[in-house]
C-alpha cells in the first residue's frame, strides 16, 4: 500500500489495520520524555517533573468531562452513520468524571466552570463532526486512547503527589480495558476500510490538532 506510517515503527499493538497508522502518527507526536516512541523535543518541564495543583487538576477534569460530553452528543446525533458504531464502547468517561467531581465537592473544593481549552476544543470538534468524519474520528481515537495510556500514568502520578493516592473513577473501567480498547480498534479498522487513501491521509493529518487541543487541556493541571 501507499501507507507511509507504521511499516517499521516499534509498536506494541498490531491491529492489522488503519489503527496501526493512527497510533504510529500519534506516538511520533509525543516528546521523548513522554513515551519511548516519541520524536518531539521536550519543551518546558519534562512531564515527570510537572507540579500539578488541585485547582489546576480540577480544571483539567472539568474540561475533560466537557469534551467527553461533546463527543457523546456527536456520536448520538450521528450526522454520519458510522459515528453510531462508537457509542457505548465502555471507554466513555463522562459519568465517571461526574462522580469524581462530586467527590471533590464533598472534600470541600469548589468545581470550576469549563475553561477556554475545553470550550474551544468542544466547539471545534462539534463543527468538524458535521462535515468531516475522517477528522472527527481522528479526534475520537486520540482523545479516547490518550486517556487510557499516558492519561492513566499521569493520573497515578498526580494522585501520588497531591491526592494521597486517591484512585479516581476516571481511571476505572468496567471490564478488561485492553479488551475494550481492542473492540474499538476493530471498529475503527472496519470504518476506515471504506475510506480512500486520501481520506485516510486526511484523518492522519488531523492528529497534530488533536495533540494541540488535548495538550492545552492537559496543561490546565499546572495552572
Ligand atoms: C500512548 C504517554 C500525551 C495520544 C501513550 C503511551 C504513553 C504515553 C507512555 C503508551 C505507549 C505504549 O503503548 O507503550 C503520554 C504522556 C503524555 C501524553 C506522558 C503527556 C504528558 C498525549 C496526548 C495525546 C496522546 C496529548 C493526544 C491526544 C496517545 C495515543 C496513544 C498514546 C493515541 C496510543 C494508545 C494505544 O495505542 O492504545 N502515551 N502521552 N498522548 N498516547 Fe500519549
Amino acid at each position: 500500500t501507499a501507507s507511509g506510517a507504521g511499516a517499521n515503527s516499534k509498536k506494541r499493538y498490531n491491529s492489522g489495520g488503519f489503527v496501526d497508522e493512527m497510533r504510529s502518527v500519534a506516538m511520533k507526536l509525543h516528546t521523548r520524555d513522554q513515551a519511548r516512541e516519541g520524536e518531539k523535543e521536550t519543551q518546558g518541564k519534562p512531564w515527570p517533573k510537572w507540579e500539578p495543583t488541585i485547582d489546576g487538576y480540577l480544571k483539567f477534569l472539568v474540561d475533560s468531562k466537557m469534551v467527553y460530553d461533546t463527543i457523546h452528543t456527536i456520536l448520538h446525533k450521528a450526522d454520519f452513520p458510522e459515528y453510531a458504531e462508537f457509542r457505548n464502547t465502555g471507554l466513555e468517561r463522562a459519568e465517571n468524571l461526574a462522580k469524581d467531581l462530586e467527590w471533590f465537592k464533598e472534600q470541600g473544593h469548589s468545581i470550576p466552570e469549563p475553561s477556554t481549552p475545553g470550550i474551544n476544543y468542544s466547539l471545534y470538534i462539534e463543527e468538524l463532526s458535521k462535515e468531516d468524519p475522517q477528522s472527527f474520528i481522528c479526534h475520537f481515537y486520540n482523545t479516547y486512547f490518550a486517556h487510557t495510556a499516558g492519561g492513566r500514568m499521569i493520573g497515578k502520578k498526580v494522585a501520588a503527589k497531591i491526592l494521597n493516592n486517591k484512585e479516581l473513577e476516571f481511571y476505572k473501567w468496567d471490564g478488561d480495558l485492553s479488551q475494550l480498547l481492542q473492540n474499538v480498534r476493530e471498529k475503527l479498522n472496519g470504518v476506515a476500510e471504506n475510506w480512500t487513501r486520501d481520506e485516510k491521509n486526511h484523518c492522519l493529518e488531523e492528529t497534530e490538532k488533536s495533540f494541540k487541543f488535548n495538550g492545552d487541556i492537559l496543561h490546565l493541571m499546572l495552572t
